[in-house]
């Protein structure tokens, strides 16, 4: 028995094989050579529920960007970080790969001492180079300006040294709404001034409505992505590939069962064939290999994917959450929300606010909530009849 499993279930892993994304990463690639060759065009945000390849998407991206000699960083919005600093720091490790570069060893300086006049007004930055603070430019202390400041000396620098930057930001929905106009007006500036420097991000559905909000122009500026669960033939392809590889094969009513429990969602297709794999008859996986699986499947996504989750709730988030798993599946009126949970609706607007906020649920349309995580409710119906 082969004991090398050949799925990979996990945040941001690249699989094996990669299923349906050729058009999206040839989008990206194209891009990539657009800014290669000076001709800026619109950046890309990338967005779609939890589990569904957004980030393993930028990770491969961001190999496409190496090859191609791009000088490029990768960060992840956190709902508890300050993304000044987090922005500051990563800049700074741009600049510095730029100084490498012999002919413009004079001007690098310039831009790290203007950076460096940006961290002294972040608490407790450490800024770690010997140079001059160079004030009045990106220390103003409005960040949207002071943000574009870097971006424009940043790019400028860039291109000055017949360099390409990009930078990839994860998590994009948990900015703050100030950092996130302030990221779009930065944007907006460097695009316009036709500079090598371009942004790729990702995040949870909500992150289009924000743009739209922040900026009228947004929506130009930056393309977005759906990221959608893998559908015929791919859905087959990602249990099928990797299995090959072994000499390993499905029957049809295999993969027709477990397409059907998984919705095709990657995470859950990984997840499977992980258990799956360890069911297999010989070299092959039967509908009894998946109703064998079946058990470990469900209580490994609940205790990790789901799990994970489920406890950053509060105990009235949670409450929120399980009206919404007893009405059924998604979307949910808020009306009926707040009739399951015996409330006014006004009476449940902070939790819902909350449970936006944190990434929970999202605005499907106006009236309408959803879980970002897919099979959320059948998840807490499950834990509620335990
Ligand atoms: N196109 C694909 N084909 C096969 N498997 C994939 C594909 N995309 C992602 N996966 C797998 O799906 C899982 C989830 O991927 P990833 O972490 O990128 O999702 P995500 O959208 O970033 O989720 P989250 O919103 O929770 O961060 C990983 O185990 C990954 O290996
Ligand atoms: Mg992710």
């Amino acid at each position: 028995m082969i004991k090398i499993n050949p799925y990979t279930p996990g945040a941001g892993i690249i699989p094996g094989y990669l299923a349906g994304r050729d058009n999206l990463i040839d989008s990206a690639k194209e891009l990539l050579t657009y800014i290669s060759l000076g001709q800026t065009q619109q950046s890309y945000i990338y967005y779609g529920l939890r589990g569904v390849g957004k980030t393993v998407l930028l990770n491969v991206i961001e190999k496409n960007a190496e090859s191609n000699d791009f000088i490029y960083e990768h960060l992840e919005i956190s709902e508890n970080h300050d993304f000044k600093i987090d922005i500051a720091i990563h800049l700074q490790k741009i600049i510095l790969r730029l100084s490498r570069i012999e002919k413009i060893k004079d001007k690098f300086k310039k831009v790290l001492g203007i950076l460096k006049a940006f961290t002294l007004k972040i608490d407790d930055f450490d800024f770690t180079f010997d140079v001059d603070a160079i004030t009045g430019q990106a220390d103003t202390g409005n960040f949207q300006n002071d943000l574009t400041e870097l971006f424009v000396q940043i790019g400028n620098l860039a291109h000055s040294a017949d360099q390409k930057i990009a930078i990839f930001i994860d998590e994009i929905q948990y900015l703050k709404y100030d950092d996130f106009e302030a990221l779009i007006a930065a944007t907006h500036r460097i695009h316009q001034k036709g500079y090598p420097f371009v942004i790729f991000g990702a995040g949870l559905p909500k992150i289009a409505k924000m743009a739209g909000d922040a900026k009228s122009y947004a929506e130009r500026l930056f393309e977005f992505v759906k990221v959608d669960s893998l559908r015929e033939p791919y859905n087959r392809l990602a249990l099928v590939e990797p299995a090959k590889r072994f000499g390993v094969t499905y029957t049809d009513d295999a993969l027709d069962m477990i397409i059907e429990i998984t919705d095709g969602y990657p995470y859950f297709l990984q997840e499977f064939g992980r258990q799956v794999w360890d069911y297999r008859d010989n070299d092959l996986i039967n509908a009894e290999s998946v109703n064998k699986a079946h058990d470990s499947f469900l209580s490994k996504l609940d205790d990790s994917f789901f799990k994970v989750r489920f406890d950053r709730a509060t105990g009235n988030e949670k409450k929120f959450m399980f009206a919404m798993s007893e009405l059924g599946e998604g979307p949910y009126e808020i009306n009926s929300i707040a009739s399951m949970l015996a409330k006014e609706q006004n009476q449940i607007a902070i939790d819902r606010a909350n449970l936006i906020n944190k990434g929970f649920v999202y605005s499907t349309r106006y009236g309408y909530l959803d879980f970002t995580v897919p099979q959320f409710s059948k998840f807490l119906r499950r834990i509620r009849s335990k």
